[in-house]
């Protein structure tokens, strides 16, 4: 993908009105996938409108399953647990999630899947992946752990696995895997990731058992089970309100309302750090729908007080520091992050980027191995800010370009529609000059 969109972001006085978030991506993958191996047709209302989700589409239908887009509706015509060997690479784009995930349903196959990505993507660790998968049988080539993978599926034999990274993509790849494993598949993590995969399991008709560790949780799932078809509404995504969240918390007079949103616990912890730092939100609805929980919010902005983000925390906010530390300068006391090596192998080093893009705003910022302190009671100044391709760095820095001096240049702004196609239309209608 090309990232030659600028965008320029004018300072503001608030963000004010009402946004509803397109569907949730990590649950957009999910569904997609789960719904082609199902049986029976599946119907996906509010479907992730960014072009990563359409990547994982894009591999369903390379591997025979049949969609169709009707509005913001994907219906998908399940398949059962076989799918058809690909004619061509599957193309997973700039998605880690496509790439990691898929990989365990098509390492279960009885067909050889070459998958391949963008440069980003072809520069992300496998290993995490290719390992376990290995030791359930698939067979996989690749160079040195990076992209292409050339799979092998096989008949695969279950395994017991303590991942050694914190990592939902690796969960949700192993539990599909298992699906298709001889015997029962347990997953253990250390520190509690997002358990989307759990639970659209069990939305799609499979038995999971979960137990806590603790601080982590031991996940089982016994293979040979078949899934059955889903209607769904997907809730809000809460990785992309967080951009508008942290709008609201620069200004006092901010005001945003934010029906449907995803408000899995797993997720939320974004929620608990915007209040702790002086953001009021109250919750206006919540339910549970398919295992979801879903609820309506109503916030105000306030004070910008200190915050710390560490252990669990930091792969529980792993997609929101970005913005946290793009808002930081503005904050009473500055932020500080730490045990989030994993943000340098995302879309890009977020923590390189962080950095350089906060000093090209004249912050300054001390970047760490495995995080980075921004001291606050900084002023910012417009400047040109590059995405480095990677869509949350594009929006972080719109927001954090709302409260400086002078104009802000994002370029590479396009990149924002791998997750958020609209991002910088919806935020110049919140914003108020
Ligand atoms: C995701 C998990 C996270 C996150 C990514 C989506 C998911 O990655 O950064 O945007 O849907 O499972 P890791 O689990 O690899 O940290």
């Amino acid at each position: 993908m090309k990232h030659g969109r600028e965008v320029i972001v004018r300072p503001a006085r608030s963000v004010r009105g009402t946004v509803e978030l397109p569907g949730d991506k990590s649950i957009s993958h999910r569904y997609a996938m789960l719904s082609g191996i199902a049986e029976g047709p599946s119907r996906l209302e509010n479907y992730s409108t960014g072009a990563d989700c359409a990547s994982t589409l894009g591999c369903m239908r390379t591997l025979g399953v049949d969609w169709e887009r009707k509005g913001n509706v994907i219906e998908v015509q399940g398949r059962g647990l076989a799918l058809s060997a690909p004619a061509q690479q599957l193309d997973c784009g700039n998605s880690g999630s496509t790439i990691r995930m898929l990989s365990g349903i098509v390492s279960g196959q009885q067909f050889i899947s070459e998958m391949v990505g963008d440069d980003s993507l072809s520069r992300r660790p496998m290993q995490r992946v290719i390992q376990p998968l290995t030791a359930m049988g698939a067979q996989i080539e690749s160079r040195e752990g990076r992209l292409p993978l050339r799979i092998t599926g096989a008949h695969l034999k279950s395994i017991e696995y303590k991942m050694p990274v914190a990592s939902a993509q690796v969960k949700t790849c192993l539990l599909f895997a298992g699906l298709f494993a001889d015997g029962e598949t347990q997953i253990e993590e250390t520190l509690r990731t997002r358990d989307h995969g759990e639970v659209a399991l069990r939305a799609f008709g499979a038995e999971i058992h979960r137990k806590s560790t603790g601080p982590g949780m031991i996940v089982r799932i016994r293979g040979g089970q078949r899934l059955r078809g889903l209607e769904a509404h997907i809730p809000g995504d809460l990785s992309s309100a967080a951009f508008f969240l942290c709008a609201a918390a620069l200004f006092p007079d901010s005001q945003l309302i934010l029906p449907n949103l995803l408000m899995n616990p797993t997720r939320a912890r974004l929620l608990d750090i915007l209040m702790q730092m002086g953001l009021r939100i109250s919750v206006t609805s919540l339910e549970e729908i398919h295992g979801e929980m879903v609820g309506a919010l109503q916030v105000e902005g306030g004070a910008l007080k200190r915050v710390s983000i560490a252990g669990a925390d930091s792969a529980a906010l792993i997609d929101e520091i970005p913005v946290l530390a793009a808002i930081a300068p503005y904050t009473e006391h500055g932020l500080e992050v730490r045990d989030a090596r994993e943000l340098r192998v995302k879309e890009s080093d977020r923590i390189a980027t962080l950095c350089e893009n906060l000093r090209r705003m004249g912050a300054m910022v001390e970047e760490r191995e495995d995080g980075m302190r921004v001291p606050g009671k900084q002023n910012l100044s417009g400047a040109e800010i590059d995405s480095f391709g990677d869509h949350r760095i594009a929006m972080a820095f719109a927001i954090a370009a709302l409260r400086a001096r002078g104009e802000t240049v994002i370029r590479g702004a396009d990149a924002a529609a791998i997750s958020y196609p609209a991002f910088f239309e919806v935020l110049e209608q919140l914003a108020e000059r």
